[in-house]
């Protein structure tokens, strides 16, 4: 259970609230601007008061604090793993302690950048695929979602590294059988009553459904290569057969069937959703900053001309590299990460005791007037090296920091700039007029209705044909009622007005 402030020590901070409900049901009704306006009024350590007692942690060195120096005493809230581990059993992102040690010791050195440069071509082909689809899509003039896009791409990009060619056969029913864990996942997390697994509610059972369909094609998968004679590591291995391979190193222990089932669908739930909800704001962001686009566009064809992009041109795509971060700085879509300490302990000159529940805010961090000039503008360039001197290292953490960063960096730096450069090269994206983006923040921070897009083919010399007629009309969802968050960009949650 999160543990209440001891009375009478010193608290941060924070707004009154409701009796009893303190502010419960502001975060219930709009998450963001509870943490932004909490900001404004009370600071960088902010104290909610209601039935769970919530400290919003924001300032780079508080972070670090708790991330890094002090990482031993700030593991998960245990609600968030029992919660979490329903789906993704004891994998990665659940444990805690020396089970979690072990774990990451072995899965890491699979995810170093090196080794993962082997699915660079996979990368390529799922893409190019995409947007040969989307060739005819623009013939006929009609809309894309490019949020169930790039679902659909990350999912795929990620079972062809993780199962190779047996990935097509199940395809259909793995993406489904993700997406309801990951749906259930969301609603367990916000719920205010967790009904327990067991209840034949239709949420339940379709959770159920799901995870078995998930368990048998992920148990069979792992049982096809155990048959298979273990010969030396191919060139193309997949990342199922490494992560089999590859011992503990310090106990020399190979994974379990079980173990393997956890790892695989903890990937499937970390890798995928993150990467989707980025590549779909950045589609947002090509669509809505001609300068900033047409400069990426540019540096992708002077590097590539119209090859596919390899391994080797991506060091290369230097301000390309930029615009990704910038994307990621202004919608990190792990935009809260939670943490509750184990023992005592002050930050910030404040008392933090043990079983206090934190969430630690990205989404606030990288608006900081502090750190950042003009932090709801898109500026690629503020991640110049000469622009970039001074500011403390941790303002800038979509990925975390410490021991427990995301295992997955370099794997998604990869995808998101072999996607966006693919896009680049053969088109040019525009916003349905008036369709609302609004930021959702759920477990990931998605666009509430999607992101509805027509698309104009760019020509090999990079030339942007002007639009077409303009588009069927699409019936357009409203807004979220009083949201202030509705053309996501310009007014996204700001935090100048101080
Ligand atoms: C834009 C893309 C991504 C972002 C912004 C992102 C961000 C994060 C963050 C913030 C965490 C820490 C969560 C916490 O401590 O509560 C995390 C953990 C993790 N991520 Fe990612 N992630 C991304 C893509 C991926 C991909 C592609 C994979 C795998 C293929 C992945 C696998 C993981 C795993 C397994 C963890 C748990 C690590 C541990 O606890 O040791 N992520 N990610």
């Amino acid at each position: 259970m999160p543990g209440r402030p001891a009375a009478g020590r010193r608290q941060p901070p924070g707004p009154r609230g409701l009796p009893l409900l303190g502010s419960a049901l502001d975060f219930r009704r709009d998450p963001l601007r509870t943490f932004v306006e909490a900001w404004r009024d009370h600071g960088d350590l902010v104290q909610f008061r209601g039935p769970v007692p919530v400290v919003l942690v924001t300032h780079p060195d508080h972070l670090r604090h708790i991330l890094v120096d002090n990482f031993a005493n700030y593991p998960h809230p245990d609600d968030f793993n029992r919660k979490v581990s329903v789906s993704v059993g004891q994998g990665l992102v659940t444990t805690e302690g020396e089970v979690w040690r072990a774990q990451r010791r072995t899965v890491a050195p699979t995810f170093r950048k090196e080794p993962l440069e082997r699915f660079a071509g996979v990368m390529v082909d799922s893409a190019a695929r995409m947007l040969d689809r989307w060739e005819r899509v623009a013939r006929y003039g009609e809309v894309i979602d490019a949020r169930t896009e790039m679902q659909s791409l990350t999912l795929e990009i990620l079972a062809r590294c993780l199962f190779r060619a047996d990935w097509s056969r199940d395809a259909l029913r793995l993406g489904r059988a993700v997406g309801a864990q990951l749906e259930h996942i969301n609603s367990k997390l916000i719920a205010v009553a967790d009904i327990p697994e067991r209840v034949p509610t239709p949420r339940n059972r379709r959770f159920r459904q799901a995870r078995r369909l998930l368990d048998d094609t992920v148990y069979r998968l792992i049982a096809e290569r155990r048959r298979r004679p273990q010969g030396e590591p191919e060139d193309d291995e997949d990342l199922l057969s490494t992560l089999m391979r590859t011992p503990d190193p310090e106990t020399g222990h190979l994974m379990t069937d079980e173990q393997l089932r956890d790892q695989v669908v903890t990937l499937f739930i970390a890798g995928h959703e993150t990467v989707a909800a980025t590549l779909s704001w950045i589609c947002h962001l090509l669509s809505t900053h001609p300068a900033e686009t047409e400069r990426a566009r540019a540096e992708v064809l002077s590097v590539l001309g119209g090859r596919p992009p390899s391994k080797e041109d991506l060091p290369q795509l230097k301000y390309l590299k930029m615009f990704i971060q910038e994307a990621l700085r202004l919608y990190p879509p792990l935009w809260q990460v939670a943490r509750m300490p184990l023992e005592d302990d002050v930050l910030g000159g404040y008392d933090i005791p043990a079983g206090s529940f934190l969430l630690l805010s990205t989404y606030i961090t990288h608006r900081n007037p502090a750190f950042w000039d003009n932090p709801e503008g898109f500026d690629p360039e503020r991640f110049t090296r000469e622009r970039s001197a001074g500011r403390p290292r941790y303002a800038y953490m979509p990925y975390v920091a410490g021991p427990r960063n995301c295992v997955g960096l370099a794997f998604a730096t990869m995808e998101l700039t072999i996607v966006v450069a693919s896009i680049l090269q053969r088109f040019h994206l525009d916003m349905v007029p008036g369709h609302p983006v609004v930021m959702q923040p759920d477990i990931s921070l998605r666009a509430k209705y999607g992101m509805r897009m027509t698309l104009r083919p760019v020509t090999a010399r990079g030339e942007v044909p002007p639009p077409p007629a303009p588009p069927a009309p699409v019936v357009e969802p409203e807004p979220a009622a009083g949201c202030p968050y509705s053309r996501a960009t310009a007014e996204s949650g700001g935090l100048t007005a101080r």
